[in-house]
């Protein structure tokens, strides 16, 4: 695999076009989900590989209860399966596997086998793997104010305190967001955290996903100029610079 030598500490991606993947194929959509895991597990392989220390992927998100419930029924299946089959793998190689999200629609097996894994992955540091479930950015920042205003009612809220309750507040922002599938959009992903991220869309529907697509996001990462509200002169003029600063 190619290195690249500027590289984001964070990388969140929004693994999205399990549906047409499996419809190309004549296959029902589950098939296109069951590929999508598949994907996932060589994406945190490629991602470790290139030396990045944190990956949040968007699984499921609050809007996606609206889907028909059997296929909502099919896709907490295949996560059960999925952190039955993955957690020990990834714990022996050193992943610290976090969730974020609301958890309080999901069973109590499902809650149970998402703190069991956290619980037991929380020492590993080889890579922070976070997986977004039942997530929504607009929850999420609901949730930080919440939790301000009951810990710290008479102080004003300013951004710096609110992103003290967001999810992924112990983690640095995520400085590339890739989405798969060709849509450009963010779906009420990790909204707040992305206020300077650099996007990639990507035409590759996500059970294709693979390396090579990582590293060409990457090349384009190393390539953009990130000002961060600051003219030229001001700003390190690419991430390179900032890298090295
Ligand atoms: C992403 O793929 C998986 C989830 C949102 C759970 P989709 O199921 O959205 O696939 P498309 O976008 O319909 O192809
Ligand atoms: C975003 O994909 C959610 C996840 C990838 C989990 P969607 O397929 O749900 O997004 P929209 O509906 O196309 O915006
Ligand atoms: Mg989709």
């Amino acid at each position: 695999m190619t290195s690249i030598a500027v590289k984001p500490k964070h990388i969140a991606i929004i693994m999205d076009g399990n549906g047409r993947w499996a419809a190309r194929r004549g296959l029902p959509r589950t098939a296109g989900h069951q590929a999508g895991q598949k994907a996932l597990r060589r994406t945190i392989e490629a991602v470790h590989q290139q030396g990045i220390q944190h990956l949040t992927v968007f699984a499921f998100s609050n809007e996606n209860w609206q889907r028909p419930q059997a296929e909502v029924n099919k896709l907490l299946e295949l996560l059960k399966k999925g952190l039955q089959k993955h957690i020990p793998e990834l714990h022996k190689n050193d992943v610290r596997v976090r969730f974020i999200g609301r958890r309080e629609h999901f069973n109590h097996e499902l809650t149970q086998l998402l703190s069991n894994a956290e619980q037991l992955t929380k020492q590993n540091q080889a890579l922070n793997f976070n997986v977004a479930l039942d997530y929504g950015g607009h929850w999420d920042i609901c949730q930080a104010f919440e939790t301000l205003k009951a810990q710290f009612p008479d102080l004003p809220v300013t951004p710096e305190r609110l992103q003290q309750f967001l999810c992924l507040r112990d983690q640095p922002l995520p400085d590339l967001l890739i989405r798969t599938g060709g849509e450009q959009r963010l779906s009420n992903f990790l909204l707040w955290q992305l206020a300077y991220s650099e996007l990639v869309f990507c035409e590759t529907l996500w059970p294709d996903f693979d390396a090579a697509d990582i590293t060409q996001a990457l090349q384009e990462f190393a390539q953009r100029e990130r000002r961060f509200g600051m003219v030229n002169e001001q700003a390190p003029a690419t991430t390179a610079q900032i890298a090295s600063a």
